[in-house]
């Protein structure tokens, strides 16, 4: 059986190494391919090789560009691609352009596309990723669910119940086989500081670092925070690119770092007191930890981390965030529960799956 697999940006990377993992280790080695939605070394290869990825078989540089340009690009240079290759899968994971992209362009050649992250939604059609989980669900054969409102989303939309399979969480199970080392590493040294003592934020929705008057509030509360504890604060290219232009006085407290390779930002994120994030991945993440995460958000896609994690939307007002930060100071926090089949087998299960259906 031939089985193509599909990254392109940051968050894929960590969702397909263990599909790619089990696949090779049951002896089907995945063709690879890599879009090129995020290209930069620090956004991209520096991932595969702390993930142990294999270097993509294929890659489409498509780099940035408008939505509608972007995925175009995609779908025009995998589309010859897949009449080359003909493969009996593609496997798609997560939310981002990429995803639908390359999903469009295997339906339209009858070529069976499995959806790995699906189910998810956040009911806000505001956000790209929404429009992109919702589409690529449709169009996909096989749909690999993470949680349980996964589930309970498809069969409402009316996915047939045989094409939904619930196999847990694939950024879980790299973040098992990766925590030990990435803590070993200290890395919070490098930056001079100690275990639970810093905050941990990250900023790049376009919600968020589009805004002028939201971005703006939002450095002001990350100063106030930063008044009582450091906050560590790598940035994402398009919020460096929004903050240059703001030109803020940013405090010193608030650590701007350039976007960290996965194994610091996995040990910095195991030791932070909190975490502050637009996120998707990390509200899964600190979930896993059992860290304290502030989704600087109104809505959430992962229900589970809020339900049974330690996730707590918070939106982007100032009082709001900064009560809930107190109430982390003073203790006042669930502790959280891992969610189910979150266990660090869900790419085996992905896998013997696509290869049963052969
Ligand atoms: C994309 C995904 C988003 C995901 C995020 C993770 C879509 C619609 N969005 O958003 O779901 O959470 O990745 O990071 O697919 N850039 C660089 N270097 C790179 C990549 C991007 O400098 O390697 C800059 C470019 O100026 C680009 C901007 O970042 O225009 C945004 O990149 P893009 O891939 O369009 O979207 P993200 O915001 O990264």
């Amino acid at each position: 059986m031939r089985i193509l697999c599909v990254v392109g940006a940051r968050p894929n990377f960590m969702k397909m190494a263990p599909v790619v993992a089990a696949l090779a280790e049951a002896g089907s080695r995945p063709l690879l391919v890599h879009t090129g939605q995020h290209y930069d070394q620090a956004m991209s290869q520096v991932f595969f090789d702390q993930l142990g990825m294999p270097t993509p078989d294929i890659h489409l540089e498509v780099g940035s560009d408008t939505h509608a340009r972007q995925t175009a690009r995609i779908m025009t240079a995998f589309e010859p691609v897949l009449l080359e290759q003909r493969p009996d899968w593609v496997v798609v994971a997560g939310d981002v352009n990429s995803t639908v992209g390359t999903g469009l362009v295997a339906a339209k050649l009858e070529i069976p596309v499995a959806h790995v992250e699906a189910g998810l939604r956040s009911f806000d059609r505001a956000m790209p990723e929404e429009i992109n989980r919702v589409l690529t669900d449709h169009l996909s054969d096989l749909l690999f669910t993470t949680e349980e409102s996964g589930n309970r989303n498809l069969r409402h939309e009316g996915i047939a119940e045989e094409r939904i399979a619930f196999v847990g969480n694939c950024m879980v199970d790299t973040l098992r086989t990766h925590v030990e080392a990435a803590v070993a590493q200290e890395p919070w040294k490098e930056l001079e500081l100690s275990p639970g003592g810093y905050a941990l934020m990250t900023l790049h929705r376009p919600s968020n670092v589009d805004d002028p008057e939201v971005l703006r509030s939002l450095m002001d509360t990350a100063a106030r925070i930063a008044e009582e504890l450091p906050v560590v604060f790598p940035l994402h290219p398009r919020t460096r690119q929004r903050l240059d232009d703001l030109g803020l006085d940013l405090p010193t407290g608030l650590r701007l770092e350039p976007p960290l390779p996965y194994l610091s930002f996995l040990g910095l994120m195991a030791r932070a007191r909190c975490v502050l994030t637009d996120s998707g991945g990390i509200q899964e993440e600190t979930t896993a930890l059992s860290v304290p995460c502030l989704t600087l958000r109104w809505n959430t896609e992962r229900p589970s981390t809020v339900d049974a994690g330690t996730n707590r939307l918070v939106g982007t007002e100032k009082n709001k965030i900064l009560g809930a930060f107190d109430d982390i100071l003073a203790g006042r926090w669930q502790q959280g529960e891992i969610p189910p089949l979150w266990d660090g087998q869900a790419g085996e299960r992905i896998a013997r799956r696509l290869l049963n259906e052969g």
